[in-house]
């Protein structure tokens, strides 16, 4: 009978993977020997493989210009990062290596541009997209950018009093888009979108605000579906209907030249996952273009803002499986050392599945289990996966150290956990490791950050000065 883990992992996926590998009974990821970095590091730990970032970049690029000359497509494709994903240093430094441009979308965001501007990584030439809905420091910082002679940064009008306070604050004229409330899917609990302005208001407010502010130049149509791009009905017929707002705006807005399609692209949840990237970008290229031409107007130059797919598969987090707590007959609690709600919000706050294999031990009997985290809130689990419903793991052995992986976990998780603040329970951040491959191509890692201490808790609190 096959009963090791590793007859488990093949019966049900194809495996290896393009990033997974096996060697004797460890899991190598991008070909990083996971255990040599917790034998280094210890576990628990947090890493970023930054050269998934430029890759992922790249790949997204090369779909984009593939379609573009497949369409005979006249306009030009740009890509955007949206720095609420990851807003570190390194990954900035990695992701604008590629000849890129940013989406922000909220006032320190603009700080970050500023920071990164004198530093050379960013030039007056990149597209400084604002989304977000903007109050005075935000507003402020983007007219200081525009001030300061960032022609290229255009910010996104969110509600009707945006046009006035940048108005006010920029010295010359300046370039804005506007973005599209879009109509949510049926099964959400809201109809329309809170971020943006309604389908049916826009020409009304571009003929009341927009068409006769002579500081301002309407140049981008902005539009983010909150599921992400999907090969759905709801989601072409989203697009369509902005497209058909993008072609009544045009014929009365000549300076409106781009369309900005929002995030959105997935990133791969399971080793089961499927996602035609390329056909996904040829068809929405096809779709602006058929439309455009039918209604004899310019194509627009397209932008995407990717957050999750640009730093989302650079990021994984390695747990100790401390002990196991056997409930009743059936139920067997594998407890990690470090906490899911802390770690990785987005398993507690959304139910949302990560790929998650085990380490080491691949040659082991396997055994179905939950996770716990160490938080005292009975919501800190992680029960089952994207295709399987339930957590197979190598069985648990007191004198035989087991090792957990969570991949592609590199958007979001960090700041929505609230990395170096106060976490639930206090249990502490774990250390987070940078790797990076030099000239020749041999794997280099850091120590980012250290995990957290009581006393930096102690300190935040206010015991200790
Ligand atoms: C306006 C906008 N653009 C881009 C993104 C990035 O989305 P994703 O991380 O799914 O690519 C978001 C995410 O919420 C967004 O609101």
């Amino acid at each position: 009978m096959n009963t090791k883990y590793s007859d488990l992992i093949d019966q049900t996926y194809y495996f290896p993977q393009e990033e997974f590998t096996v060697e004797g009974s460890e899991l190598h990821f991008h070909g990083i020997d996971l255990m040599e970095l917790v034998k280094e590091y210890g576990a628990p730990l947090k890493f970023t493989y930054l050269p998934k970032i430029s890759e992922n970049i790249n790949k997204a690029k090369k779909w984009f210009a593939d379609a573009l000359e497949k369409h005979n497509y006249p306009g030009t494709y740009n890509y955007c990062y949206c720095t609420k994903s990851s807003h570190f240093e390194h990954v900035l430094n990695e992701a604008l290596k590629n000849d890129i441009h940013i989406e922000t979308s909220a006032s320190v965001d603009i700080n970050i541009v500023e920071n990164l501007k004198k530093k050379g990584k960013i030039t007056n030439d990149t597209y400084v997209i604002c989304n977000g809905f903007k109050r005075n420091g935000y507003i402020t910082n983007i007219a200081n950018l525009i001030n300061g002679g960032q022609k290229n940064c255009i910010p996104i009008i969110d509600n009707y009093e945006e046009i006035d306070l940048l108005t006010e604050a920029i010295d010359d004229k300046f370039k804005i888009g506007i973005r599209i409330a879009s109509e949510e899917e049926p099964k959400f609990e809201f109809y329309t979108s809170r971020l943006g302005i309604g389908y049916k208001n826009i020409v009304p407010f571009f003929n009341k605000q927009i068409k006769d502010n002579e500081q301002v130049e309407l140049k981008m149509l902005h539009f983010f579906i909150n599921t992400g791009i999907r090969d759905t009905a709801y989601y072409w017929n989203e697009l369509l209907k902005c497209l058909r707002v993008y072609i009544n705006l045009k014929r009365i807005c000549p300076s409106l030249d781009s369309l900005n399609i929002g995030g959105g692209f997935p990133v791969k949840n399971s080793l089961h996952f499927e996602y035609d990237y390329k056909y996904m970008v040829e068809e929405i290229v096809n779709q602006i273009k058929i439309a455009c031409d039918e209604a004899e107007v310019e194509p627009p130059h397209i932008f995407t803002e990717f957050g999750s797919f640009t730093v989302g598969e650079s990021g994984g987090a390695i747990y100790e499986i401390l002990y196991q707590k056997q409930q009743n007959d059936r139920e067997k609690w594998n407890m990690i050392n470090s906490s899911f709600i802390t770690t990785l919000p987005d398993t507690w706050a959304i139910s949302k599945k990560f790929v998650m294999l085990a380490v080491n031990r691949w040659n082991d009997e396997y055994e179905r289990v939950l996770l716990g985290g160490l938080t005292c809130d009975s919501d800190d689990y992680y029960n089952s996966e994207q295709n399987t419903n339930a957590i197979y793991l190598p069985k648990y052995k007191r004198d035989k150290p087991l090792y957990i992986g969570f991949f592609n976990t590199g958007a979001y998780q960090d700041t929505i956990g609230g990395f170096g603040g106060l976490q639930h329970c206090l249990i502490p951040q774990p250390k987070q490791i940078l790797i990076n491959r030099d000239k020749e191509g041999n794997l280099e890692t850091r120590l980012f950050s250290e995990q957290q201490e009581p006393q930096d808790f102690l300190k935040i609190l206010g015991y200790e000065k």
